[in-house]
C-alpha cells in the first residue's frame, strides 16, 4: 500500500478468547504512550456487516459463497473507509478480526482457504497478528457460561474444531501466538509484549 506510515495489528482467534477485551486494555496501554490509535472491528457495522449479523441466528440465509463475499464485501469497505486512511495518517490501528477470520470460518464452512485469502489480496497485511489461543470446550464455556449467551450459528462446538485447526495451520511470519486461558492481565503483557518488539523494530 502506497504511502503506508502507521501499523495494522490484527486480534484473531475462536470466539470467546476475550478479543474485545485485549483489544480495549492495548489500546488504553498505547494510547497512554502517546500513540494515536484507531479501534475497530469486523464484521463492521456498515450495510454488509449488517447483513452478515443476520445469518449469527439463522445461516441457511444464504449458501457458503455468498456468505464468503459478504465477508469480503465488508473487508473492502472496511479497508476502503477506515484502516488505509488510518495508516496513512500514520496511525496504529487495532482491529478486531481480519481476514484469517475469513479464511477459517469460511475455510471451515466449504471453501477453500487459499482461495480466501487470495480473495483478500486488495486488503493491507497486517505488521502484527495476535492469534488468541484457547481450548474449543473452553471458548464455548464461555460464552455459555460467562457472556450467558447461547452460542449462535458461527460458535457450535464441531465448527469451531474445525475453525481452531484452519487458525493453527497459517505460519504467515507475522502471526504471534498468545495463550488467552491465563488470567487477563497475563494475557495483556504477552500482547504488550510483543507490540513492544513490533513498534521498536520499526521506529
Ligand atoms: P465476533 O468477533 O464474535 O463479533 P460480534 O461481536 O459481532 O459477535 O464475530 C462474529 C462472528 O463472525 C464470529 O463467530 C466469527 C465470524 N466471522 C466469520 O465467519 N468470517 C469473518 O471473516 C469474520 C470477520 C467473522
Amino acid at each position: 500500500m502506497k504511502d503506508r506510515r502507521g501499523h495494522l495489528i490484527v486480534f484473531e482467534g475462536i470466539d470467546g478468547t476475550g478479543k474485545s477485551t485485549q483489544i480495549s486494555e492495548l489500546a488504553k496501554y498505547l494510547t497512554g504512550q502517546g500513540y494515536e490509535v484507531v479501534t475497530t472491528r469486523e464484521p463492521t457495522d456498515g450495510p454488509y456487516g449488517q447483513k452478515i449479523r443476520q445469518l449469527y441466528t439463522d445461516r441457511t440465509l444464504c449458501d457458503a459463497k455468498e456468505e464468503l463475499d459478504l465477508f469480503i464485501n465488508d473487508r473492502r469497505q472496511h479497508v476502503n473507509e477506515v484502516i488505509a486512511p488510518a495508516l496513512r495518517k500514520g496511525k496504529i490501528v487495532l482491529s478486531d478480526r481480519y481476514y484469517f477470520s475469513t479464511a477459517a470460518y469460511q475455510g471451515a464452512n466449504g471453501c477453500d482457504p487459499d482461495e480466501i485469502f487470495k480473495a483478500n489480496s486488495f486488503a493491507p497485511q497486517p505488521d502484527l497478528m495476535l492469534l488468541l489461543t484457547m481450548d474449543v470446550e473452553q471458548s464455548v464455556y464461555r460464552i455459555k457460561k460467562l457472556r450467558g449467551d447461547e452460542p449462535d450459528h458461527f460458535e457450535g462446538v464441531e465448527y469451531l474444531r474445525k475453525v481452531s485447526v484452519l487458525f493453527d495451520s497459517f505460519t504467515h511470519p507475522f502471526i504471534k501466538r498468545i495463550a488467552a486461558a491465563s488470567v487477563p492481565d497475563k494475557v495483556s503483557s504477552a500482547i504488550i509484549r510483543e507490540v513492544e518488539l513490533l513498534l521498536r523494530g520499526t521506529e
